[in-house]
């Protein structure tokens, strides 16, 4: 561990963090748990950064992995093979609509990157909308999309990108009391539209619920007039579900069909690989005729080892009910935060849905000033017991909770009487 520390001192990337004051080195997973170099067993509360969807190590997935890898492990899209076609008509068949034509990718970035290419050469219009407080990547289209100042470097990275008031209930300007609310945000991005552009658009982007920034839920009705309005100005819109996809959300498969929409270009990344650097984007054949006037390639895009993976993963999904899985025990993580919310005073909010929820700490009800000391110390503190959680939000003020979606309700008992046990603890 201390060798590995000075290592990683002496020769990684130096802008990297470590999550705890002690760092944690992990060395083996299986499905919901995780083990450090001494043997001692966490709960993944976090899922590797909401990316482990059926579980650390999922015997089908590695199988699948296995097989390939013995085969043949590279190729790429300038030769036919099996897997990337036939897993490509699999993940299209899960999305509705025209969302039929696949590209793959390594990364959630790159898969935001290749959307807005898209959208620009579809409409042939420039500017963008994205939402404050949203998270879309690190390459230099994603940190522009993104609007959190702590992931922006000081390059020009956001030009023609505009960035909307966030539809944060707990901290925007319409509250969870308002039913107006949806409708009310969505009002600013027609204003941008009409203010900040040529009143032309190429995109909207968003994530289905903000991840990074808390686990931000919209309000209903919200990406519905939004659509609207982009539709109108000539845009397309984009629906990240690099976090909310493949049931995570347990009520529906994807996070836009929570706000009833169907977008015109969808990312994915983390989840859909169980852990492997496979992302994608799915749009319609009428989009997707735009980038014909040039080759577009990615050399590692859909390789046959990743596809393998990627067709496992959707197997297990259904196989395993999984989503189903999310809302069980996402309601009953939800009832029992809810409960906790009640006992101590400095959880502001408690939301999500299914496995991916938030608690956003305050030091004040009234002020909501941040409580993000506190919140390192209960995800510190959790660690503890044996449960590791994560922080989001601007000023990571906001627990995460993304388990893979395999966790059983002896695990939710157990995050309960830690996260209790954390929280009486500050
Ligand atoms: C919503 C969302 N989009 C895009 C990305 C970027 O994905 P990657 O880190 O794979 O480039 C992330 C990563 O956290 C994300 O949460």
């Amino acid at each position: 561990m201390t060798e590995v520390l000075a290592l990683r001192k002496q020769f990684l990337n130096p802008a990297i963090f470590l999550y705890y004051k002690h760092p944690l080195m992990l060395v083996e997973g299986a499905m919901q748990y995780v083990w450090d170099e001494t043997g001692r067993r966490y709960l993944d509360g976090l899922g590797g950064i909401v990316t482990v969807s059926v579980g650390h190590c999922h015997p089908h997935v590695v199988a699948a992995a296995n097989k390939q890898n013995e085969t043949l492990q590279h190729s790429t899209t300038i030769y036919l093979h099996p897997n990337v076609a036939l897993y490509a008509e699999k993940l299209a068949s899960k999305l509705p609509g025209d969302l039929k034509m696949c590209y793959f990718v390594n990364s959630g970035s790159e898969a935001n990157d290749l959307a807005l290419l898209m959208a620009r050469a579809a409409t042939g219009n420039y500017d963008a909308i994205a939402l404050r407080n949203g998270y879309h990547g690190g390459n230099a289209s994603g940190m522009g999309m993104t609007a959190h100042s702590v992931w922006k470097y000081n390059v020009p990275h956001s030009f023609g990108v505009h960035h909307a008031l966030a539809p944060y209930p707990f901290r925007g300007p319409f509250g969870y009391d308002d039913p107006d609310a949806g409708k009310k945000y969505a009002a600013d991005v027609k204003d941008i539209i009409d203010t900040a552009t040529p009143g032309k658009v190429a995109a909207f982007i968003a994530e289905s619920f903000q991840g990074v920034g808390g686990v931000v839920e919209y309000p209903q009705g919200y990406l519905k007039n939004v659509y609207e309005y982009v539709r109108a100005a000539g845009g397309v819109c984009i629906a990240d579900e690099v976090q909310t996809g493949f049931g995570r959300l347990g009520s529906h498969y994807w996070g836009f069909e929570t706000q009833g929409v169907i977008p015109d270009i969808v990312t994915m990344a983390k989840g859909i690989g169980n852990g492997c650097p496979l992302a994608a984007v799915v749009t319609t054949p009428k989009i997707a005729q735009a980038l014909l006037g040039k080759v577009h390639f990615n050399t590692f895009g859909g390789n046959p080892v990743v596809s393998a993976i990627g067709k496992a993963v959707l197997e297990l999904i259904d196989k395993e009910n999984l989503q189903a899985n999310c809302v069980k025990l996402g309601s009953a993580m939800l009832a029992g935060l809810n409960n906790l919310k009640e006992k101590h005073k400095i959880i502001g909010d408690v939301r999500g849905r299914g496995l991916m929820i938030g608690i956003e700490l305050v030091k004040d009800s009234t002020t909501k000033a941040p409580a993000s000391a506190e919140c390192a110390q209960v995800v510190e503190y959790a660690r503890d017991l044996g449960l590791l959680l994560g922080k989001g939000g601007l000023w990571g003020q906001t627990i995460r909770f993304a388990p893979p979606m395999c966790i059983t309700q002896a695990d939710v008992d157990f995050a309960l009487a830690v996260l209790d046990e954390a929280f009486g603890a500050l």
